[in-house]
């Protein structure tokens, strides 16, 4: 071989050698990356596990903070809001009634006929519309008119109304925010949550806002009762099942509504009803323990959001949130490794990851994850997903839907030990506990996040097993009612008709 040749082979050789060292050094750089993001999300099943001993301690800080509440104002995190509602429909209930929904995204409309008979509520009418989001944050008199302007319309397709014998028209609101109440049908607004903030509103009675909205529309209508949309939820499951003690939202927002004994309401003393009880409004979204298992997403989330160091169960559980803890992760994934190859400018955008197309990747059964790529180049335009990339996507989504569904039972169980329906009564001289005792219990539920996302209320079910025991949830029944924030307030519009 002459020299050139010589040379020739070596220079090749070398050259072969560098393009290894390179490609080498490439695959361990990537997979120190991808040991990185495996890390990252160790970390993430570490900061929200919830072992059942952690439960527990979340059921009994919540019988606590019930208490609390209840003795004094301002005494919990939680409110304990009085409904005045102390007497829930009966089925003997007769007429025509309006709901008007406001709360989450949507917006409804809805008419009831009632018979006198339990099985014949007849919806005959409902309409649902967006609420254009420009209304959630501008005058309480630009969002009322619209609200008004949509039941004149409603109204007015009625025709001359003369299937329905009607004086004055009575309508029950559904308004699903914090609101203190002086009567039924009345109360201030203590705080907006969710996505809502109109300054203006905040003190103000938001029946008498509505009322003076339907009278500038010139609508005979009263306002006959003023409802969170929980109590609507209960009212409705009570109708259908005398064994329902308490209410549970799971949408948007969440929060948890239940029939108390009035002398265990501390707060008011000397407050009488009929019944001896009243519908208490926990506003449990605003629930806060140290038991809780919280991230550095949650803090993070928290701290950007319009209403720092509020509503803190509620950004762990609700619809309005999941996604966005989901999306953080996933951010930080993506800075700290190739996993996407770039970073795509998209995962900067707050909320882009709406809590449904979340659920659906977490269930995507398709066997190449197919779902999960087309939900990621949809919303945050990554052109290429690699398989590996995708199962630790649907792996996050499962880590947040579990610790929010797990959590959501501790909060029902929290509720029964408070009323003494969680089997432990059954607990006397040492005896081991007995389900003999134990009385059946229903707790109406409400909301996307139950009704629509099976892995969630799966991850409920066992949780409440766990936490219960077999034995005792047997006699616990979770039922979801059928639009009781609608149905369920025009029913307490009749009850509390003039
Ligand atoms: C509100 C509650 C409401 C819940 C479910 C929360 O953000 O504060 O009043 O019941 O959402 O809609």
């Amino acid at each position: 071989m002459g020299r050139l040749a010589v040379g020739m082979a070596v220079t090749v050789a070398v050259a072969a050698c560098a393009v290894a060292a390179v490609v080498v050094g490439r695959r361990v750089k990537s997979r120190r990356k991808w040991r990185k993001v495996v890390s990252v999300l160790r970390e993430l099943e570490e900061d929200c596990e919830t072992p059942v001993g952690r439960l527990k301690q979340v059921v009994d800080a919540m019988a606590v903070e019930m208490h609390a509440g209840l003795a004094s104002e301002g005494g919990s995190k939680l409110k304990m809001l009085l409904t005045f509602v102390d007497n829930l429909p009966n089925g003997t209930e007769r007429g025509t009634y309006y709901a008007l929904h406001l709360g989450g995204t949507n917006f409804r409309v809805l008419r009831v006929h009632l018979n006198g008979q339990r099985s014949s509520v007849l919806e005959d009418e409902v309409e649902r519309q967006p609420i254009p989001e420009h209304l959630m944050t501008s005058t309480s008199e630009e969002l009322f008119d619209f609200i008004a302007s949509s039941l004149k319309e409603f109204i007015a397709k009625e025709g001359d109304g003369s299937n329905i014998p009607m004086s004055r028209r009575e309508l029950g609101f559904t308004f699903s925010f914090p609101v203190k109440q002086m009567s039924v049908s009345s109360g201030i607004l203590i705080k907006w949550t969710k996505a809502f903030s109109i300054v203006n509103m905040v003190g103000r009675d938001v029946a008498a806002c509505l009322q003076e909205a339907l009278a500038r529309k010139g609508l005979d209508v009263r306002v006959a009762a003023l409802v969170n949309d929980t109590v609507g939820t209960l009212a409705l499951g009570h109708y259908h099942d005398p064994d329902t003690v308490a209410a549970i939202i799971i949408g948007t927002g969440t929060n948890a509504c239940y029939l108390e004994r009035i002398d265990a309401i501390i707060k008011c003393q000397g407050l009488l009803t009929a019944s001896g009880r009243m519908v208490v409004n926990m506003e449990w979204g605003n629930f806060w323990s140290s038991h809780l298992p919280r991230t550095s997403y949650d803090i993070d989330l928290d701290a950007e959001s319009p209403n720092p160091n509020d509503q803190g169960f509620e950004k762990m559980i609700s619809g309005m949130y999941l996604g966005d803890i989901v999306r953080r992760v996933i951010l930080r994934m993506s800075m700290e490794s190739d996993m996407f190859e770039l970073v795509s400018p998209k995962f900067k955008i707050p909320f882009i990851l709406r809590t449904p197309l979340m659920a659906a990747m977490h269930e995507d059964n398709s066997p190449d994850l197919r779902e999960v790529a087309r939900i990621l180049k949809e919303v945050f335009e990554i052109p290429e997903v690699p398989m590996k990339a995708r199962k630790i996507v649907v792996k996050v989504c499962d880590v947040v839907t579990r610790r929010a569904a797990r959590l959501a039972a501790a909060g029902i169980v929290g509720i029964l030990k408070k009323i003494g329906r969680d089997g432990s009564g059954g607990i006397t001289g040492g005896r081991s506990r007995s389900d003999t005792k134990m009385r059946r219990t229903v707790v109406a539920i409400e909301g996307g996040l139950y009704s629509s996302y099976s892995l969630f209320s799966e991850y409920l079910h066992e949780a409440l097993n766990e936490i219960l025991g077999e034995d005792i949830a047997k006699h616990v029944i979770i039922k979801v009612t059928e639009d009781g924030s609608g149905i369920g307030t025009a029913l307490l519009a009749a009850s509390y008709s003039s």
